[in-house]
C-alpha cells in the first residue's frame, strides 16, 4: 500500500504534476472538502478507468461556500483517516493546503456564475454558495494543470455549475462527471450522513425510493408534475422538511412538462432534522 504524495503547497503539486506528465502520465485532479467515504473514491476508479495514470485528491474546507448559518466550523475533518484511504486505493497525490495558501492576505477575485447556477434548485436555498464553489473550484483547477478532473453527479447542480464555468472561462481540464455511489438501500452516500441518528438514517432511504418510483412512472407515460407533487408529498410525509422536488432538463437544468422535453432528471433536497441531504436520478 502506498502513501500519497502529500503537498502543502500549489509549487509541491505542480512540480508533481509535471514530473509526472514529463514521464508521459495524465493526470486527474478530484477535488473534495474530505471525510471520505466510498462515492470520493470511486472518483479515482472512474479517472482510472479513463486512462488517468495519475490521480491527485484535495482535501480543504472552502469556508467561502458555506453560508453563515451553516456547518463549516463542525463539518467533519478526519485528514489521517482520509490519507489511509487514499492509500488505499492507490491515489498518487493529495493536496491539503493551509487556508491561507488559497486565500492568502489581501485575496479580492470573486467568480460570479450563471446558468446553471440561477436554475432555481440549490441557488434558492444557498444563495451564495456556487459563487463561492466556482471561486475555488477555478482556483484548484488552476493550480493542479491537471488533464482531468472529476466530480460526482451527487452534486447535479454543482457539476453543471462547473461545467459551464470551465468553458467560459476557457479552463483547458476536461470536466468529467461520475455516477452517484449508493448504500446498500440507496442512500446516495455523503460525508454529511454522519450526522444522522439511527433513527433518521432508517427514514433517509425514503429519498431515493421516491426517486426511483417517480422515475419508473414518469418513463411509463404519468403527468411529471402531478407525479413530483405526490412525491414532495410523501417525502413531507416520511419527516422531511421538503426544499425541492423537481424534474428538470438533465442539462440546461431548465424545468421540463414532459417526458419528451428530456432528457429528464429529477432532483430533491430536504432536512431531516439538522441533516440536508440532496439526491437526483436521471429518468
Ligand atoms: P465534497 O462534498 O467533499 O464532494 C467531493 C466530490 O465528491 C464532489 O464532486 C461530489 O459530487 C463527489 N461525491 C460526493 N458524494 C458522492 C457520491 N455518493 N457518489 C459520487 N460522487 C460523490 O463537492 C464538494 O466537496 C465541494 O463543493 C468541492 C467541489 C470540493 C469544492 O469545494
Amino acid at each position: 500500500m502506498s502513501q500519497p504524495e502529500i503537498f502543502r503547497t500549489i509549487a509541491e503539486m505542480r512540480a508533481a504534476v509535471a514530473r509526472w506528465r514529463g514521464q508521459g502520465e495524465k493526470i486527474a485532479l478530484i477535488p473534495t472538502m474530505g471525510a471520505l467515504h466510498a462515492g470520493h473514491l470511486s472518483l479515482a476508479e472512474f479517472a482510472r478507468a479513463k486512462g488517468f495514470g495519475r490521480t491527485v485528491y484535495s482535501i480543504f474546507v472552502n469556508p467561502t461556500q458555506f453560508a453563515a448559518n451553516e456547518d463549516f466550523g463542525a463539518y467533519p475533518r478526519t485528514f489521517a483517516a482520509d490519507v489511509d484511504k487514499l492509500a488505499s486505493i492507490g491515489a498518487d497525490g493529495c493536496f491539503a493546503p493551509p487556508p491561507e495558501e488559497i486565500y492568502p492576505a489581501g485575496f479580492s477575485t470573486k467568480v460570479i456564475p450563471g446558468g446553471p447556477a440561477l436554475a432555481g434548485l440549490e441557488d434558492k436555498f444557498r444563495p451564495d454558495h456556487f459563487a463561492g464553489v466556482a471561486q475555488v473550484v477555478a482556483k484548484l483547477l488552476n493550480q493542479a494543470q491537471a488533464d482531468g478532473a472529476c466530480f460526482g453527479e451527487k452534486d447535479f447542480q454543482q457539476l453543471a455549475v462547473i461545467r459551464q464555468m470551465a468553458r467560459d472561462l476557457d479552463i483547458p481540464t476536461q470536466i468529467f462527471g461520475v455516477p452517484i455511489k449508493r448504500e446498500a438501500d440507496g442512500l446516495a452516500m455523503s460525508s454529511r450522513n454522519v450526522y444522522l441518528s439511527a433513527e433518521e438514517r432508517g427514514q433517509a432511504v425514503l429519498l431515493s425510493q421516491v426517486l426511483s418510483e417517480t422515475a419508473e412512472a414518469i418513463r411509463a407515460g404519468k403527468d411529471v408534475s402531478a407525479l413530483c407533487a405526490a412525491a414532495a408529498q410523501k417525502i413531507e410525509a416520511g419527516g422531511f422538511a421538503l426544499d425541492y422536488f423537481e424534474a428538470r432538463h438533465a442539462e440546461s437544468l431548465a424545468p421540463v412538462a414532459a417526458l419528451a422535453d428530456g432528457p429528464v432528471r429529477l432532483l430533491v433536497a430536504a432536512r431531516l432534522g439538522r441533516t440536508r441531504l440532496i439526491d437526483n436520478m436521471a429518468v
